[in-house]
């Protein structure tokens, strides 16, 4: 087959890199890809978001099959129009995209199907939201745009004033433009979060190994909130019984609820959960792989991606038995100074060979995963925020993380920084 991967970051490198080993692929590209990738498979330089471009480029490569990665393209509909293009893909279409799309609608079909998540109310309208907000007596409380907002559409204001500034941001101010015509004023939850992202057909659930994100920019869960600065794999509370307890009131009941709504998700389902002091409640749901967490997480998988991917497709999940390396993994990711704010690029990157990887032979048990990197004739420079991860394999958790960290330390860049306390808080 011919297969095709969409999206550029971390994330994408590591569905790439397992995609490799499956036997049921001849030829595997990505769109727009970045420095790493490139060094993998070859790049079309189609921006994710371009879907008419996109759909264009995969018929005339006549690619057999896409994996759409990211969330923007989902929710946007990239996958309903590459299959009326006669293309196989994987990931939800525009309607099922919703859960991740939008955030009242997956609070509203939460309420009604009785999955479990923390209490709110949703408004559309200014004067009606600084009300509400100015009768609430318990802070914090999470606020939230309806839409996607390149992960920052989520406040935890701690008083009144800083909520009323929140919602003047979104509703007045437009911050994150039409994703904040509706928001969302939320109970704020007490607990360990948990990310466990799940393969489904839109009948059968079957989830991955759990991942600990670790999503502020500073040591000690301090400074803003990023898309993750590392992962740990399976996550350390992720017992048996919560599983159990998960798959019975979460995992299967959201699948449900998304057919009995005529939403039938195929692909990738993330459930962002919280383990409070109630049992685990869903957070958010993205309609993708996290990024780190698939860098950790399909570093742990045995089992052909490709396989589970067409079972996805043609709804046979249920009889496939899906593969794990009984072990831990971590991801470690090396961002740029200043990120998630303003931050340099085109840094020469230092410690990595012609190859992506480390200049270093580490073996198979570590795996860098660029995210913002471009190759520059053979040499890697800086292209963004996250630069890379270091994605590492061991029998225990402390040994991948001593062994992710001995390839962070080889990593050089002005301005790099990493978390050093990934897995250990
Ligand atoms: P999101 O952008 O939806 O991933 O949310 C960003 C982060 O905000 C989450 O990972 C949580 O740490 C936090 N958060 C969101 N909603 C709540 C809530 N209701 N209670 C506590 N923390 C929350
Ligand atoms: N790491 C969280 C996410 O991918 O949304």
């Amino acid at each position: 087959m011919k297969v095709l991967v969409i999206g550029g970051g971390g994330r994408e490198h590591a569905i790439i890199r397992k995609l490799k080993q499956s036997v049921l692929i001849s030829e595997l590209y990505a769109a727009p890809g970045n420095g790493g990738i490139s060094c993998d498979v070859k790049c079309f330089p189609v921006k994710a978001t371009e879907i008419e471009e996109m759909t264009r480029l995969a018929v005339e490569k006549k690619i057999d099959f896409v994996v759409v990665a990211p969330d923007d393209p989902l929710v946007m509909g990239m996958v309903d129009a590459l299959e009326t293009a006669g293309i196989k893909t994987f990931g939800p279409d525009k309607a099922a995209a919703a859960l991740e799309g939008s955030k009242v609608f997956s609070k509203n079909l939460m309420k009604k199907y009785g999955i479990p998540t923390a209490g709110y109310e949703t408004f559309e309208d200014y004067a009606a939201a600084r009300e509400y907000v100015e009768s609430l007596d318990k802070f914090p409380v999470a606020i939230k745009a309806d839409g996607l907002a390149l992960g920052k559409g989520v406040i935890l204001p701690e008083d009144h004033e800083s909520a009323l500034r929140a919602l003047e941001l979104i509703m007045v101010k437009k911050a994150f433009g039409d994703s904040g015509k509706s928001v969302i004023v939320e109970e704020f939850l007490y607990g360990t979060e948990i990310s466990v992202l799940a393969f489904t057909d839109g009948i059968t659930v079957k989830p991955m190994v759990s991942a600990m994100d670790h999503k502020r920019a500073l040591d000690g869960n301090k400074g803003l909130n990023t898309g993750g600065m590392g992962v740990i794999a399976p996550h350390p509370l992720y017992t048996e019984e919560v599983e159990n307890i998960c798959m019975r009131d979460i995992f299967i009941p959201t699948v449900d609820a998304m057919r009995a709504e005529g939403r039938l998700f195929k692909g990738c389902l993330f459930f962002g959960l919280i383990l409070t002091s109630g049992g685990p409640k869903v957070i958010e749901y993205n309609c993708r792989f996290g990024d780190p967490e698939a860098q950790a997480v399909l570093s742990l998988l045995k089992s052909d991606l490709m396989e589970i991917i067409l079972a996805v497709r043609e709804q046979r999940l249920d009889g496939l038995e899906i593969e794990w390396y009984g072990k831990s993994a971590a991801c470690v990711v090396v961002a740029s100074g200043g990120y998630p704010e303003k931050y340099a690029t085109g840094l020469p990157i230092k410690g990595i060979g012609s190859d992506g990887q480390l200049d270093c032979d580490n073996g198979e048990s570590i795996q860098i995963h660029h995210a913002g990197t471009k190759c520059l004739n053979g040499e890697f420079v800086t292209a963004g925020g996250r630069v890379m991860g270091v994605t590492a394999v061991a029998d225990t958790l402390e040994c991948a993380l001593d062994t992710a960290y001995t390839g962070v330390r080889q990593i050089d860049f002005e301005n790099a920084r990493y978390r050093r306390d990934i897995g250990r808080i």
